[in-house]
């Protein structure tokens, strides 16, 4: 079933989307060399609840934190241990909240310091991948129109999309129907409509598109260890251009945020060139 979200309905879901775009913001400012991924863990948790919202992740099916921190070839659902950042690595940063009943959910890849040529492409691609996904969430259009614009854009680098993990409908539960698959034959011809509020989150392979699950059972890795890397974005559904709820762009007057958004966007372009923010 899939729900259409009221005018106050929509406006909830901006707001939790606006404070999962805030920690996403200080997540990546903090990626840099030296961090513990259990200490990325910590500061989105304790945001959140700053915030007086409650993280979407932590206690869903048995997780335990309130962030999936994916280092290198895992793909999602990385679990944030003692493990430190170095200098090279890329980290997909996936995170939710539950703000007054309604969830917002995002997800980014940073760069940890200065980080191989593959690894900015594979990023770049990936995040084109989802802002043409985006483009194509219209009312009148389908499902399967998001995911054959998210994978024109993958397809002419040959990179793998993974199959098993999909975005989907997003409100007051963290999952709602309809799925949204990131490849246009698993994809459904259903229509989307004013009011209906997705997570569109492709994750994009090096290599093969398959995936495996590690004996965590929740890390899921590139089957031949290559780079993988993830963005998602919660949007709604218009009469007009899809508005995107969890963009970074809500933060930009943020004070704090600015520099940092600047520095984001900078380096998202096409290079991760440079150190991360301080
Ligand atoms: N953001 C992911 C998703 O959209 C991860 C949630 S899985 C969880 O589905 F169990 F960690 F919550
Ligand atoms: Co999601």
């Amino acid at each position: 079933m899939i729900y259409i979200k009221s005018n106050r309905e929509l406006e909830l879901m901006r707001e939790s989307g606006k404070l999962v775009a805030k920690v996403l913001m200080s997540l990546a400012k903090a990626a840099v060399p030296g961090t513990k991924l259990i200490e990325l863990d910590r500061l989105a948790e304790e945001m959140t609840l700053s915030f007086g919202a409650k993280p979407s992740f932590k206690g869903y099916i048995g997780y335990k934190h309130s962030l999936c921190a994916s280092v290198n070839e895992q793909v999602v659902h990385g679990v944030p241990s003692e493990r430190i950042l170095r200098e090279g690595d890329i980290i997909g940063l996936d995170f939710g909240l539950n703000y007054q009943g309604f969830h917002g959910d995002s997800a980014i890849t940073v760069a940890v310091g200065n980080v191989s040529d593959e690894a900015k492409l594979l990023m770049s691609v990936t995040k084109m991948a989802l802002y043409a996904g985006i483009d194509a969430a219209r009312a009148g259009n389908t499902v399967r129109d998001v995911a054959t614009a998210i994978e024109s854009v993958v397809k002419p680098h040959s990179f793998g999309i993974v199959k098993e993990f999909v975005g989907h409908g997003i409100g007051q539960k963290l999952h709602e129907d309809p799925q949204i698959p990131n490849y246009a034959a698993g994809a459904s011809s259903v229509k989307l409509k004013p009011g209906m509020t997705i997570a569109i989150e492709p994750m994009v392979n090096r290599g093969t598109h398959k995936v495996k699950v590690l004996a965590d059972r929740w890390t899921a890795v590139t089957e031949d260890g290559q780079l993988s890397a993830h963005y998602e974005h919660s949007i709604a559904i218009t009469d007009g251009e899809p508005e995107i709820l969890t963009a970074w762009e809500s933060v930009l007057n943020d004070a704090d945020s600015q520099e940092l958004v600047n520095h984001l966007k900078e380096r998202s372009k096409y290079g991760q060139r440079g150190p991360n923010p301080a």
